[in-house]
């Protein structure tokens, strides 16, 4: 009987290009599809982009386009990505659907039927200069522990400390640069402990591998806490039933996504999507990274479990990518965009390499590049393609690609291949591809030493039909292989189905042999790799990035003591990083007040070679009349930034300790617009 299997990958964020790390997972689900299929399952593989949430709604401010046309453009990236690295979704949808929506309201109004929502005040941070609610990544400070500068709203990366935005000394909106402020509002929780049971339940059950039921343990320990499901607006997602400014938090809806890409191609296919995702005789199953396992160890079927849906067969959890040993990085130009991959090299050696290094552990993979080429050129190149290329333009020259039949030797070289068809299988089931690929490349040995034993380049000008029946042996041992190699190499595989004139190959037809066949045209099928392609890959990766992202965290410098209520001095930075710097003096020309935004100050400046527009925070200081005709000081160079009132283009200087206290104006006798300060 087979099996009807539905499968997911996490929902990539419409925020960013898909990278190589992205990609281990889309691959490793992608090639256990196609090997489902080659089974004889049926398999659904449904994902989409997830849309929403503050920095989808940033990137869209920064890039002037509204959230919607963002993530449309992303969409088609992401769409062309999976593309090119043959990873072939039954449907690749979007959270900002329809059908999203009506789902997140129905498992919301379930919810809170089963007496499963709270509402209750929190403290939040608000800016009110970009008008908007903070999450605790978009607040910077120092951390109250140990004095770090430039620290996030809820952790420290120096010494670890966890804490709310609200205990940060000296906090900043990461957007403006001006404090929040802090106010109270009505948010509602998904109160997850009331599954604690039912979740238990499914872990005994096996709904995750060992490795992870250990961290499970872990978070059962430390008790399972409400989960906060809604943010204020101004928020790119779903306005919750019945409020007029509360949207339901990114990871309520996102992986309503899943079901939601699944409906979704349903009615596009006239098939019913209850019957598909409920059915209790389906499987399903979900594949991650390990960064979002509290999200589907735990909310998730939660959630499910209290609407009233079936909850995954499991939850596949994979390690992070590393290259060549290291986080990736932008700096190093590690941090490879896919689009930059598929420029330089061919998709399939990296789910090649990423096929012969993944198993069922939660383990980090690296990608060495060093041997990333040598396994290309060794087994790809050296052992598959090879294979094919002795065997198959000699047949078509000798022969007339025409095949013949097989001798006791070729039928033994046979039964050595198809033998290990049931271990393959079982290495695939089980997501062991790394022991599929080790197999696959010895039994390729196998067959390159039967070639060399027989020598069919010799045995052709002495004795054809013997050579006939060994390239016929060759050939079927081809055969046998790229059935092995199909899942994670589609496209050999299918070059190969049309060299040697056969049907889409499948997991049945390891037994068959070809004899007596007319084959078609050979092919030229995978090309060596050498490394400088690899360095020019690497080389363009470090192009376009702004080095400022790169910059860590720093400490600040031991120095200084860290005096509370404070900011410590930052940490060092040379000559050169100030000469960066463009401070120039500049003339008000122009100063009004901002509709909707009481801090700031439209400044139009003559900087001496022309004018540049600035919002200022000093509104409550300055009157704006009083300001037209004075100078100031301009970090002129800075990165022109476009806010929700318009674009600056620079940032003045200023002390003080805020609201109406704070000072600008830079001396106005002998001051000449355009002149440098040092
Ligand atoms: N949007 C969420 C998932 C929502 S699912 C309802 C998200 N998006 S993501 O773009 O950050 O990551 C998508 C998937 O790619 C995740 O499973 C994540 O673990 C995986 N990976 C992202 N970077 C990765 C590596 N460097 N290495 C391996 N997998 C990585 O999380
Ligand atoms: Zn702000």
């Amino acid at each position: 009987m087979p099996r009807t299997i539905v499968v997911t990958s996490a929902l990539p964020y419409a925020n960013g290009p898909i990278h190589i790390g992205h990609l281990v997972e889309y691959v490793q689900t992608d090639i256990w599809i196609r090997f489902q299929r080659m089974c004889g399952n049926r398999c659904y593989y449904f994902c989409a982009d997830d849309t929403h949430g503050t920095p989808i709604m940033i990137s869209a401010l920064k890039a002037g386009v509204a959230p919607e046309q963002f993530i449309g453009r992303i969409h088609k990236e992401h769409s062309a990505d999976f593309a090119a690295f043959h990873v072939e979704f039954d449907n690749y949808y979007t959270t900002h659907s329809p059908e999203n929506k009506a789902l997140s309201e129905l498992i919301f109004n379930r919810l809170n039927e089963a007496g499963s929502i709270a509402k209750r005040p929190v403290g939040q941070t608000y800016c009110e200069v970009d008008k908007m609610p903070l999450p605790d990544r978009y607040v910077r400070g120092t951390c109250p522990r140990c004095g770090a500068v430039d620290q996030y709203g809820d952790s420290c990366e120096v010494c670890g400390a966890t804490y709310r935005t609200i205990d940060l000394v000296q906090p900043r909106c990461s957007l403006c640069g001006t404090p929040p402020v802090f106010q109270q509002s009505e948010h509602y929780f998904f109160k997850l402990a009331d599954y604690e049971k039912q979740l238990k339940d499914l872990f005994a059950a096996g709904y995750t591998q060992k490795s992870v039921a250990n961290k499970l343990d872990e978070w059962f320990q430390a008790g399972l806490k409400d989960w906060d499901i809604s943010r204020d607006g101004p928020y790119f997602g779903f306005k919750i039933p019945g409020e007029d400014n509360k949207y339901f938090y990114v990871w309520l809806d996102a992986p309503i996504g899943y079901m939601a890409s699944a409906k979704n191609y349903c009615q596009r296919h006239g098939l019913n999507f209850d019957e598909l995702w409920n059915n209790p005789a389906h499987e399903l199953y979900h594949f991650i990274g390990k960064d979002i396992m509290y999200f589907h160890a735990l909310f998730w079927p939660a959630m499910l479990i209290g609407a009233g849906f079936k909850t995954a067969n499991k939850l596949f959890v994979h390690g992070f990518l590393t290259v060549n040993g290291e986080k990736m990085s932008k700096s190093r130009g590690t941090f490879i965009k896919a689009s930059t991959y598929a420029k330089h090299l061919d998709p399939e050696y990296l789910r090649y390499y990423y096929a012969s290094k993944l198993n069922d552990a939660v383990e980090d993979i690296d990608l060495s590049f060093q041997d990333f080429v040598g396994k290309v050129n060794s087994d790809l190149v050296g052992k598959y393609a090879n294979l094919a290329s002795r065997s198959g333009p000699m047949l078509a020259r000798q022969f007339d690609n025409r095949l013949g039949s097989l001798d006791e030797d070729g039928r033994q070289l046979l039964a050595r291949l198809t033998a290990a068809k049931d271990q393959i299988v079982e290495g695939y089931e089980s997501l062991n591809y790394a022991t599929v690929v080790r197999t696959i490349s010895a039994l390729a040995d196998d067959a390159n030493r039967y070639v060399e034993q027989n020598q069919p380049w010799a045995s052709a000008k002495t004795d054809p039909a013997k050579a006939l029946t060994t390239l016929t042996a060759v050939l079927n041992a081809v055969r046998v292989l790229t059935i092995y190699l199909k899942p994670i190499l589609p496209r050999f595989a299918q070059k190969v189905e049309k060299f040697l004139s056969v049907d889409p190959l499948r997991f049945a037809d390891v037994d068959k042999t070809l004899e007596n066949h007319q084959i078609g045209a050979f092919e030229r099928l995978f090309e060596r790799v050498d490394e400088e392609k690899v360095t020019a890959m690497v080389d363009q990766s470090k192009e376009g990035q702004a080095p400022a992202a790169a910059v860590p965290a720093a400490v600040a410098s031991p120095a200084t003591p860290v005096v509370p209520g404070i900011e410590p001095i930052k940490p060092e930075c040379t000559i050169d990083d100030f000469a960066k710097i463009d401070l120039r003096v500049a003339k008000v020309l122009s100063a009004e007040k901002v509709a909707g935004a009481d801090k700031l100050l439209h400044l139009v400046l003559d900087v001496g070679v022309g004018q540049k527009n600035v919002m200022a925070g000093i509104a409550k200081a300055y009157a704006p009349e009083s300001l037209v005709g004075r100078h100031v000081v301009l970090f002129a160079n800075l990165k022109p930034r476009q806010m929700k009132f318009g674009l600056s283009e620079g940032m003045i200087l200023a002390s003080g300790p805020g609201g109406a206290e704070v000072f600008i104006l830079a001396p106005d006798a002998g001051a000449k617009p355009g002149q440098t300060i040092r």
